[in-house]
């Protein structure tokens, strides 16, 4: 008989956390980590995570990442192979008005799963960042070996930090390291303060939306499964410090977004326009040479589908219950 791998995945009751856990509970043992906050309503993390609270591979620690006695604890009562570290305060926005927070969960939490990893002998970390490394460079599409030190939001140097951090213990300590640059994550359980969200809310219940810029603004939306994919195979094969962009490599315009948006319901949506807010960045484009390359990562879901199946999966779990 094989023993299963154990795997630590903070963050697992999230719309990330949870997709994966979901998708990988059979094929390994998990502890998951998640401090249920109320970033978005709790209860529907806890409809995240319903799919495998009962499942024997699954144990969750409802505890914050910021407090390192308990994570201590939990490293002593687990034997732990793989650390995938995707709790995090993922707002771009809200990091504005509150980086003392952001560098706390962000900086300090990662800090802890790093030192813990460090004293015992975790052979490998997973550390989820964000494409908003990049910052507002005009050179697209944006490569891992672009420069990443002029971040616009504290969300951003946050993940920087995380990033600098993951080098340094791969550095001093050995420790296999792997970062992996999201560029906008949607689908079903996607987060509410998103635009995909957002905007098939208001056009479902006809509602106004905000309408930053003009609509030229562009996102390289990655469909949740093709997230996962990537992920799934960096748990499986480990390199000694990479850094991994996952984007869909088609960036949409907010009108195109706006207008796939209109032809999937039949509605039309009501605007109202607003400047471009502090820390959003103009474009996100990922290249994915190296992913395909190393991994033999390649996105599958075109905009159109994927936002399909997240409208789709809307009307069922969010339209009918109005607490949103
Ligand atoms: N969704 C995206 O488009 C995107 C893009 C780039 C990077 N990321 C990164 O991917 C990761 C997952 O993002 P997501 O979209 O699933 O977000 P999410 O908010 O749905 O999930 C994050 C989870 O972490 C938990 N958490 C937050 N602070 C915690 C703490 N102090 N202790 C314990 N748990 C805590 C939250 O309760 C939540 O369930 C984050 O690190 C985020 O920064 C996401």
């Amino acid at each position: 008989m094989t023993m299963l791998k154990t795997l630590l995945i903070t963050g697992c009751a999230g719309f990330i956390g949870s997709s994966l856990v979901e998708k990988i509970v059979d094929d390994y043992q998990i502890i998951g980590v998640d401090e249920f906050n109320d970033y978005y309503n709790p209860l529907w993390k806890e409809e995240n995570v319903k799919n495998f609270l009962n499942h024997p591979h699954f144990k969750l620690y409802r505890t914050d990442i910021r407090d390192y006695q308990i994570l201590e604890e939990i490293f002593r009562q687990n034997k732990i192979d793989k650390i995938i570290h995707l709790a995090a305060r993922a707002g771009v926005r809200p990091s504005l008005k509150d980086p003392l927070l952001y560098e706390e969960v962000n900086v300090k939490g990662t800090l802890n799963l790093l030192e813990l990893s460090r004293k015992n002998q975790i052979k490998h970390f997973i550390f989820a960042s964000s494409s908003s490394v990049y910052g507002n460079q005009n050179k697209v599409p944006f490569s891992e070996t672009d420069p990443t030190d002029q971040p616009i939001s504290p969300y951003a140097a946050t993940k920087k930090a995380g990033e600098l951090f993951c080098r340094l213990y791969n550095e001093n300590y050995q420790i296999k390291m792997t970062c992996l640059r999201f560029f906008t994550v949607y689908g079903p359980k996607g987060r509410p303060d998103m635009a995909p969200y957002l905007f098939t809310k208001a056009i479902l219940n006809g509602e106004e939306i905000q309408k930053f810029g003009d609509g030229q603004t562009q996102r390289d939306y990655t469909y949740i499964d093709d997230i996962i994919e990537g992920i799934n195979k960096v748990i499986e094969k480990e390199f000694d410090f990479e850094i991994f962009n996952l984007g869909n490599n088609n960036p949409v315009s907010l009108n195109d977004f706006i207008k796939n948006l209109e032809e999937i319901t039949g509605k039309q949506m009501q605007i109202k326009q607003m400047p471009i807010p502090a820390g959003d960045v103009v474009k996100t484009y990922a290249d994915i040479a190296k992913a395909k390359k190393l991994l033999g990562w390649q996105p599958q879901t075109n905009f159109k589908t994927g936002l399909e199946k997240f409208v789709a999966w809307y009307k069922n779990n969010r339209l009918l219950n109005m607490s949103s």
